[in-house]
Parts: structure tokens; sequence; C-alpha cells
């Protein structure tokens, strides 16, 4: 008997929620935070499966546990311990997973390749990074910033954000966040390392890209760093510590700052090199409640997609 395609929505970048739904999330997972492990359960009966072809220590935890507490469960294969490792093709993995699970949380190298996951499998599919984006990533730390700065300076979009060092996945998806919510982003980045021409367009005149780390940060409220050399690019870890001399967060880096910033990471970091051990350690570092508001803003994700 043929199936009847099912109606399905994905998460794959930022820009896949209106403005609204984004606000509207991060509230709703404000709420899930305060209702801690208790709560409605809309996952009862479902099972939510994680693809990490990468290493994942936050996004897979976070997730699973918020299956969980959802009332659903969940079923994390790597291509270690599944034939993706033998070269099974994704269409056929996704076509298939689809059918015992309802949604796919996908962790991946080229984002063409979540899109396809996307295309053969009929239930919700969400972006747990891939080289190009991190979406999930950004709906924690916009959570983030509306417990230290109210939402209703997400909503303004008075919250100007530095990010410093690599135009990569997580500047991508900051600026796909700036060009939902409007708020003033600079990207400190060296030459050759600049964030995705396309988004930086669409994000508009709000979003700007600097070679001083200073003038990135200056009366910036959130400062925001990552690694250096991404998941995939460990190969050019020498290199890429040579371009980015002078791109730590310091403390000098930060004193630049709004007095009341806070600094951001999504983790993990390499103290010493794009982050000070005394700024990730300091009072103005968030990133401990960054990682626990990963599972709140999926729980709300999870809500949204499936409930
Ligand atoms: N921040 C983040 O995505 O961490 P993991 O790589 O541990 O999932
Ligand atoms: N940019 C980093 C983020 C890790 C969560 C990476 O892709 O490795």
């Amino acid at each position: 008997m043929a199936r009847t395609p099912r109606k399905k929505r994905d998460f794959l970048r930022l820009t896949d929620l209106a403005r609204e739904e984004l606000l509207g999330l991060l509230d709703r997972a404000a709420e899930w935070k305060l209702l801690g492990r208790g709560g409605p359960k809309p996952l009862a009966g479902m099972a939510v499966g994680l693809i990490m072809e990468k290493a994942s220590t936050r996004t897979r935890v976070s997730f699973e546990v918020a299956a969980f507490q959802l009332g659903g469960g969940s079923v994390t294969i790597s291509p270690r311990d599944s034939q993706l490792g033998r070269g099974e093709p994704i269409s056929d993995t996704a076509r298939v997973l689809a059918r015992y699970l309802d949604a796919l949380v996908v962790r991946t190298f080229g984002h063409d390749r979540i899109e396809e996951v996307a295309r053969w499998a009929d239930v919700p599919v969400v972006n747990a990074l891939t080289d190009a984006s991190h979406p999930c990533q950004l709906l924690a730390d916009l959570l983030t910033v509306a417990e230290r700065f109210g939402a209703d300076a997400l909503s303004r979009g008075d919250f100007p954000v530095a990010w410093i060092g690599d135009g990569n996945n997580m500047a991508n998806s900051w600026l796909e966040a700036c060009a939902v919510l409007g708020f003033p982003l600079r990207l400190a980045c060296p030459e050759g390392f600049d964030p995705d021409p396309r988004l930086l367009a669409r994000a508009g005149g709000r979003a700007r890209v600097v070679r001083s780390p200073r003038e990135a940060a200056e009366g910036a409220l959130v400062v925001n760093t990552d690694v250096w050399a991404s998941m995939g690019k460990e190969a050019e870890q020498a290199a890429r510590a040579q371009a980015f001399r002078g791109f730590i967060v310091d403390e000098a880096l930060v004193g630049a700052a709004d007095p009341r910033a806070v600094v951001l990471h999504c983790l993990p970091a390499h103290r010493g090199e794009e982050i000070a051990a005394s700024v990730l350690e300091g009072p103005r570092s968030a990133v401990f409640d960054e990682a626990e508001n990963r599972l709140h803003a999926q729980k709300a994700l999870l809500e949204l997609l499936l409930g």
C-alpha cells in the first residue's frame, strides 16, 4: 500500500522561524526551564532519532534528555555503529529511520547532506550543526541573552553583539539571528575567515565585518567567540593559530565592551587560544547557563515541531 506523505516542518536554519515564532519559542523555553523535570508530555509515545556524524557532548545529551523529559524516547546512531559508516546512502538511511522515528536530529559536515535527509525523511529534521550553521545553539544563546537583559531586549533588538574569531557555522547562525531580530552585530574576523557573504548581505546594514577585535567589542552587550579550528578543520589548527593571533577574548577585550556585557562561548573551548581562562571562568561569563539552556530551548523546539 502506498504511503501518504506526512506534513512536516524542518528546522535547518534559524531563518526557518519567523520573528514572532522565534520570540514565542524563547518565551516557551523560559517556561520549560521553570517547569524543570515536570510539565506536560507532548512527545508521549514518540521517539526522536539523532544521527551524529561528528562528535557531540551538549547537543547529543540535551536532545536525548529533552525527548525523555517531554515523555518520549530517543535513539542515537553514528557512522561507527551503523551502516552509514559502511557507505549506505543517507537517502536510504533517512527513509528507513523515518519509518521508526518521529523526528531526526542530524549533525553532519556539508549542509547539502542535511538537506538531503530533509528531502527523503517525511518527519521533521533538525540541524544539530553542519559546516554551515548551528541554529540550535543560537536558540540557547538568545535565551541566555533574554535571561540577562530581558525578553524585551530581544524584541527591541537593542543588544549589540560582538563576534570575535572565525566566520564559521556559529558566526553564520548569529548572522541569521541578526536577520530575524535586527540587533547590531559586528564580526571581527581575520582576512580570509569571513562568514558566508550571502548571510551577511541578508542581515543588511545591521551586520558588519571588521578586522579589529577591539572595534567589534566596543560597547557590545554580548561578546561571543568559538574555536579557531572547527570539527573537520583540525589539520589547519597550526596555520589558524597564526592567522588568529590577537583574536583572543581576554580581559582587556572584555574591558572595551559595555560594563554589563556577558561573554558567550558555545563550548568546547580552548583556554588560552580563542578565550582566556580568566574570562571563561570570570564574572562576565555565562557559558554554563548557555550550555544548560540548550536543554530548555530544544524542549520548546521539539514541542513546536512535534507537539
Ligand atoms: N555547543 C555544542 O554544540 O556542543 P557539542 O559539540 O558538545 O554538542
Ligand atoms: N564551530 C564549532 C562548534 C562546535 C559546537 C565546530 O563546528 O566544531
